[in-house]
């Protein structure tokens, strides 16, 4: 083992702590990781990975005798010199981010002698390290150095952004702190940003926030290509070239999801109105979304009339591809609201599960979830999609309607298939001005 080689504490072995952990025995570290869930840790010690993450699995494989998984606080800290924290901060009924987790984390943390530097990985409020700063005071362990060290990785892509990441940011207290963290990513070429801790903390919420208004922006303009007879594809395009604005998150569709964008822009705009603030853009930006993965509802009715009664498949469950994670899913929000209109819905989705959906169908195949449908909406643009054979799923359709929620498929190919089809922001392409 060389002398760079530093061993570190993961706690949490969900979609940031495995990658996390599987990254870092990558680069040459050795990893412990804690969970309490015993079920996955007893999994990931048979070798089974509890998520589905492209290239996870291969890389949790090839660092095998450098990684652990344990329930044991006690033994994942054994000779721990860094301490990544990766659990959840989900919403609470008030928006704020529900840190009880951290502060399990933090609670449970053994005395140590040593120096050992606790790294923040999960997404918490703005000042969140100044009180864990004093937790960790109160209980005498003034010693325990403190980082912030956010992620940006996305699901689906988490493996390759964490180890070609854009940038890495640490916020610390302590410059050395801040130094050794920065050290655990040798090996990794990416600007690294040092900053205080609030700014680290902040950097993470302002760059989703950011993300976030850009497609709540490209939905406001494609509902605007809606009504006035443009083609927001052609306009992302358009726009997309201008270097002052870039390509990226410009796709129009049915609003975002998933575990980390709904919460955060909750988290922000509770942490701004908990400071006296009133975040506008933000509030824009959350509401647009919401009203965004209604809109397919709008589309239906006018295509079917009344939903009473309709059979509804629905193209993907996970909030985006290559993921197995539904949580916020726009496709949930959709079964929800079509359910609630009296209509049956059946779900295709290659990886992604219904849990929680009452009332659903799932089925293995997007043949199988059409046969006999009324209407099929494309939620998530898996690229399984693009394999169908779209005439066959037209045919075996009572009505061949097709909404497609992404802007996935061809509008004139749709059409030659025999489909009556509608986009999002797509008038000038489908004729739905
Ligand atoms: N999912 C993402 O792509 C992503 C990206 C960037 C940031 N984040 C942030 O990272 C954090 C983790 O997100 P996630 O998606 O990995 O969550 P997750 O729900 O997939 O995993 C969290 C894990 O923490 C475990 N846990 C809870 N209490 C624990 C404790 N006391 N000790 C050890 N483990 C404990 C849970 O059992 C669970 O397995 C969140 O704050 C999230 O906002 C997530």
């Amino acid at each position: 083992m060389s002398d760079t080689s530093k061993r570190i504490a993961v706690f949490g072995a969900g979609y940031v702590g495995l990658v996390t952990a599987a990254c870092f025995a990558e680069l040459g570290h050795r990893v412990a990781v804690r969970d309490v869930l015993v079920d996955r840790i007893a999994a990931l010690r048979r070798g089974e990975v509890p998520i589905y993450e492209p290239g996870l699995d291969d890389l949790l494989e090839r660092n095998r005798e450098r990684l652990s998984f344990t329930t044991e606080v006690g033994e994942a800290m054994d000779g721990a010199e860094f301490v990544y924290v990766a659990v959840g901060t989900p919403p609470t009924y008030s928006g704020d981010a529900d840190l009880s987790a951290v502060w399990t984390v933090i609670d449970e943390l053994p005395r140590v002698d040593h120096r050992v530097v606790v790294a923040m990985k999960s997404t918490v409020p703005v000042g969140t390290g100044e009180k864990v700063r004093l937790r960790l005071d109160a209980r005498g362990l003034e010693h325990v150095g403190y980082a912030s060290n956010p992620e940006f990785t996305a699901e689906g892509t988490a493996v390759a952004d964490f180890l070609e990441p854009d940038r890495i940011v640490i916020g610390s207290f302590d410059e050395t702190d801040g130094e050794a963290v920065a050290a655990l990513h040798d090996g990794i070429d990416a600007p690294i940003v040092r900053a205080d801790v609030a700014s680290a903390e902040m950097i993470k919420l302002a760059a989703n926030a950011a993300l976030m208004t850009r497609i709540s922006f490209i939905n406001e303009i494609a509902n605007v290509c809606e009504a006035t007879g443009a083609d927001v594809v052609k306009v992302a395009e358009g726009i997309g070239h201008d270097r002052r604005i870039g390509k990226s998150f410009l796709r129009a569709g049915v609003g975002f999801g998933g575990s980390c964008f709904p919460k955060d822009s909750l988290a922000l705009k509770q942490l701004a109105a908990n400071s006296g603030y009133h975040f506008q853009v933000l509030n824009a930006v959350i509401e647009v979304n919401e009203l965004q993965k209604r809109r397919v509802i709008g589309k239906l009715v006018e295509l079917l009339g009344s939903l009473r009664g309709k059979r509804i498949a629905l193209l993907g469950l996970a909030f985006k591809p290559n993921t197995d994670d539904t949580r916020e899913a726009p496709a949930f929000v959709l079964a929800g609201r079509l359910l609630a209109e009296g209509a049956d819905v059946v779900a295709w989705d290659p990886v992604a599960g219904a849990d929680g959906l009452y009332g659903v169908e799932q089925v293995a195949t997007v043949e199988e979830a059409a046969r006999g449908a009324d209407a099929a909406v494309l939620v998530t643009e898996w690229p399984q999609l693009n394999d169908v054979d779209w005439a066959v799923v037209a045919q075996g359709m009572r009505t061949p309607v097709l909404v497609d929620g992404r802007n996935m498929l061809d509008p004139q190919a749709m059409r030659a298939a025999g489909f009556t089809y509608d986009a999002i922001g797509r008038a000038a392409a489908t004729g739905s001005a």
